[in-house]
C-alpha cells in the first residue's frame, strides 16, 4: 500500500506493507535512526515521536495509521542551526549517559513544556513515567527539563521587558530555580525506576 505523511515538515510517500510499524518506517525506510526501538512490549518509550503534536510510542502505531498526519522525530527538534532548549538542557545538565532513552525523553519533554512552561518535579516525572532510563536515575533528566523550562521563561521575560540582556535574565531565573548552584545530591526516585 502507498502512504503519504509529513515527517519533520517534509512530505514523504512510500510503498509499505500494511503491518509495518511507524518506528520501523522511520528508521528503516527514512533513515531517521534517532528514534530508537528498545523493546517488544511497549514499555520503554525510547520510540516516542509526535503524531500531530501528541507524543506517541511509534512501536504501537502502524505506519499506515500515520498517513495524512504530521510526524515529528528528534531530528526535527532543532530550530534551524539552533538546538532546542530541551536538547541544550540535556547537554548542559548531563541528562544522558548512554543516550539510548534520550530521543524519546526529549520528545516527551518538549511536548510537556509546550503545554506547561513551568512544570514541577512531579509533573516532569509523571510526563516521563512511560519511559525507562537504565542509566541516569532520572535526577539529571528532571534537572535537564527544568533547565530548558527556566531558559525558555527567561528568554520570554527578556524579550518582554527589554530591561535586561537575555544572559542576565537567564542567570537570574536559574539562580531562583536552583539557589544551591546545582550541587544538591541527585535523587534516584523516578518514573519507571521500578523496572
Ligand atoms: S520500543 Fe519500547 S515502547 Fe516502543
Ligand atoms: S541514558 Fe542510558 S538509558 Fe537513559
Amino acid at each position: 500500500m502507498q502512504v503519504t505523511m509529513s515527517v519533520n515538515g517534509d512530505e514523504v510517500t512510500s510503498e509499505i506493507e500494511g503491518r509495518l510499524l511507524l518506528v520501523h518506517y522511520l528508521r528503516d525506510h527514512l533513515g531517521l535512526t534517532g528514534t530508537h526501538w528498545g523493546c517488544d512490549t511497549s514499555n520503554c518509550g525510547t520510540c516516542v515521536v509526535w503524531l500531530d503534536d501528541e507524543p506517541v510510542k511509534s512501536c504501537t502505531v502502524l505506519a499506515a495509521m500515520a498517513g495524512g498526519h504530521e510526524v515529528r522525530t528528534v531530528e526535527g527538534l532543532e530550530k534551524g542551526t539552533e538546538l532546542d532548549p530541551v536538547q541544550q538542557g540535556f547537554m548542559n545538565c548531563h541528562g544522558l549517559q548512554c543516550g539510548f532513552c534520550t530521543p524519546g525523553m526529549m520528545m516527551t519533554a518538549r511536548a510537556l513544556l509546550d503545554r506547561n512552561p513551568d512544570p514541577t518535579d512531579g509533573e516532569i516525572r509523571e510526563a516521563i513515567s512511560g519511559q525507562i532510563c537504565r542509566c541516569t536515575g532520572y535526577a539529571t533528566i528532571v534537572r535537564s527539563i527544568h533547565w530548558a523550562a527556566d531558559h525558555e521563561r527567561a528568554a520570554a521575560a527578556a524579550a518582554a521587558s527589554g530591561a535586561l540582556t537575555g544572559d542576565e535574565v537567564v542567570e537570574r531565573v536559574l539562580e531562583e530555580a536552583d539557589p544551591s548552584g546545582g550541587s544538591e545530591t541527585p535523587q534516584t526516585v523516578g518514573a519507571g525506576s521500578e523496572s
